[in-house]
């Protein structure tokens, strides 16, 4: 499908009037992007075919990769797909917020919104924004992260306008997203039991700490090989890839940091790094995402760094310390993997 949109309208700050005219659009069957506390999604309505097929178009997203549908309310769930009382569990501790759990679909969602999957994915976010415009929307709000299929998500509003100005009817302008990665997936395999599609927020100490027991998708920490399908589809794409390569550093922080001190200073090669490694770094190319031990820090500002290094044409390599994989760790872990095509120093 071709897509015509010419004007975009941002709205800024929105007021409930505002919403409600994004609302409206959404209702016609037109897409919304709109600002979640983990990166921004492009919304539709989950229960239009053809809303559906315009975002695939406007991402440039292969068909066979679901979408997640959101919604005001963890309640209304039972009315799009079967709940369970794991779903209901995961939803008392967890929603709203960043945690997606997949779930036998009902008929009312077309396979289109699923990728011809007969489960769907749901998540309630929790951004005062989402919230109101799924509220006025009432209807669920089939919704990507809003970026062009195979970039970084978005986290600003500027990443939005650079992927997505006159492929939309509006954006929504919530500021930076909070947390910068997107949400945890579960899929659940028993009333306390969950396999692990995609790490977030939601960690799996946060998970086990409330009785879960988790089992990890191979996908997470592994190159899925050519006829190994994840079971969430998305996660055999190869995201987030910045244009120069990226190369992973294993090692301590002592050794990651002599290595990119030590590194000579090149301007084809950039560096991902800690705010501690600043006063080493000064004749370098160095993006710093953080401090070492601030793991949040470090993954709100990861999409924004792989966009800066792909302004640079002249970087044709960059270096990152490869993340732990504890609690938001491993979030990290999986989405720096994934845009280093999974390219690993051991130091
Ligand atoms: O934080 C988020 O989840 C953001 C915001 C906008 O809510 N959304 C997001 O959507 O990250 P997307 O489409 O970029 O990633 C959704 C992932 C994909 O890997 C997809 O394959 C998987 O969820 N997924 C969706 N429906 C699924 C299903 N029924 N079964 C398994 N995986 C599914
Ligand atoms: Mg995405």
């Amino acid at each position: 499908m071709k897509v015509t949109i010419v004007n975009t309208l941002i709205l800024k700050n929105p007021s409930q009037n505002d919403i409600n005219q994004a609302a409206d659009l959404l209702k016609e069957g037109k897409l919304v992007v709109f600002p979640t506390e983990t990166v921004y999604g492009l919304g539709a309505s989950a229960l239009d075919e053809t809303a559906a097929a315009r975002i695939y178009a406007a991402k440039g997203r292969p068909s066979d990769n679901p979408l997640i549908i959101h919604l005001a309310d963890a309640e209304d769930a039972g009315k799009y797909a079967e709940i369970s009382p794991c779903y209901e569990k995961l939803a008392s501790l967890f929603m709203p917020g960043p945690l997606t759990v997949v779930l036998p679909k009902k008929a009312c969602i077309p396979f289109s919104v699923t990728g011809g999957l007969d489960t769907v994915a749901v998540r309630v976010p929790s951004h005062p924004i989402a919230h109101k415009l799924l509220l006025a929307a009432g209807i669920p709000i089939a919704a990507p992260s809003a970026n062009r299929s195979g970039r970084p998500s978005c986290t600003t509003v500027d990443h939005v306008i650079e992927d997505m100005s006159g492929k939309v009817d509006a954006i929504l302008d919530g500021g930076e997203s909070d947390l910068g990665l997107e949400s945890t997936i579960l899929l659940p395999r028993g009333d306390n039991e969950v396999v692990l599609l995609r790490p977030g927020a939601i960690t799996i100490e946060m998970l086990t700490e409330n009785g879960f027991t988790v089992s990890l998708d191979k996908a997470v920490t592994e190159k899925p090989k050519d006829n190994e399908k994840p079971l969430a589809p998305g996660m055999k794409y190869r995201h987030y890839a910045p244009k120069a390569s990226l190369i992973l550093l294993d090692g301590t922080f002592t050794a990651v940091s002599d290595f990119m001190k030590l590194s000579p200073s090149d301007p084809s090669v950039a560096f991902l790094c800690y705010d501690e490694q600043k006063n080493d770094m000064m004749q370098k190319k160095a993006i710093f995402l953080g401090s070492y031990s601030d793991s949040r820090s470090q993954a709100h500002n990861l999409f924004d760094a792989l966009r800066k290094l792909d302004q640079d044409a002249s970087i044709t390599t960059v270096y990152a310390p490869l993340p732990s994989k504890e609690h938001i760790g491993l979030a990290l872990y999986n989405r720096l993997l994934k845009a280093a095509g999974y390219t690993v120093k051991s130091l």
